[in-house]
């Protein structure tokens, strides 16, 4: 069973809910774009004013990388305007707002994982919009959860459009290319989410990574994911030369936290795998 449920209350408002992270959740009010499309404020306090929740977990956005990027208008729109009418929202009415926040929010060219105190320096628009976000939510709230974490995996069929979800379309083939180059920390959605939880229910504030432990090259995260499907498919390490993108590459994404520490990713994408896949 993929559902997690910490609070059998109708006091935790969810942005975006229908995404990957969100499938996760099955408590409290849960709306999508057409429900609650936070970049429109109105609507934003109306359903706050109609449901007056005491948390609001915020994880609406535009998570495809190439689109902030072609459209950085449409970026910060969502990622940093719906974020503002969201605190706006919170402090209207007093809750604690929960912001998703991302690895991308660094510059990838620290020799090591980032801590919760390393020093943002965003390098494309996702990562640019993600951290204005970030900033809006400390600038205007006192009781906030800021939480970022790093190549999410989860939601199965359907819902996975990310990293997993591509090898595994793939892993019929005979060889897939996978960059050795580019390192971040793979992390269950679920995981992710329980722990996101605890924090929450503990009255935790402040800025926290919640990442799956160990990191990894997406070769090595490919590696482990046709190992598990127990595929012949062969794994060729490529560098990031090999996919020219107009995102900028973010080299090292990897994250570390002071307050958390969550089973290793390899554990993780297993159980994703054989659970929601098999
Ligand atoms: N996926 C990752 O690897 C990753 C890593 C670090 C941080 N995060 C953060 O984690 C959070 C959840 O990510 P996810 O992977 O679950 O993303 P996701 O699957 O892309 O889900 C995001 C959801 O937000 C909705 N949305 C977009 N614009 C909206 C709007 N104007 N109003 C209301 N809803 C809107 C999307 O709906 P539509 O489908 O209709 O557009 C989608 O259902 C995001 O804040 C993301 O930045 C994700």
């Amino acid at each position: 069973m993929k559902e997690i449920s910490f609070f059998d209350q109708d006091k935790v408002l969810i942005t975006g809910a229908r995404g990957m992270a969100g499938s996760y959740l099955n408590f409290g009010i849960k709306t999508d774009r057409e429900s609650l499309d936070v970049t429109d404020l109105k609507m934003v306090l109306d359903a706050g004013r109609k449901h007056k929740p005491k948390v609001i977990i915020h994880l609406a956005a535009q998570t495809d990388m190439d689109k902030c990027e072609n459209d950085p208008d449409h970026a910060y729109k969502i990622n940093a305007i719906g974020t503002y009418n969201m605190a706006e929202l919170a402090k209207e009415i007093g809750a604690k707002m929960v912001y998703v926040s991302t690895g991308g929010v660094f510059d990838g060219k620290k020799d090591g994982l980032y801590g919760e105190d390393d020093t943002p320096n965003p390098q494309t628009y996702y990562g640019r919009s993600k951290y204005l976000g970030e900033l809006i939510v400390r600038g205007m709230l006192n009781d906030y959860i800021i939480a970022r974490t790093c190549w999410l995996f989860g939601g199965g069929p359907g819902k996975d459009k990310k990293f997993i979800s591509k090898i595994i379309s793939q892993f019929e083939k005979a060889e897939i290319k996978a960059v050795d180059d580019q390192f971040g920390s793979p992390t269950f959605a679920k995981d992710f989410i329980k722990t996101l939880c605890g924090l929450i229910k503990d009255g935790k504030t402040g800025i926290f990574h919640i990442v799956n432990g160990g990191a990894c090259s997406r070769f090595e995260e490919a590696k482990e994911a046709v190992k598990i499907l127990g595929a012949k498919t062969k794994i060729t390490p490529v560098s990031s030369d090999s996919f020219p993108e107009k995102t900028p590459v973010i080299f090292n994404q990897g994250l570390i936290s002071r307050a958390v520490s969550l089973r290793p990713w390899q554990e993780a994408l297993r159980e994703y795998i054989e659970k929601e896949w098999k």
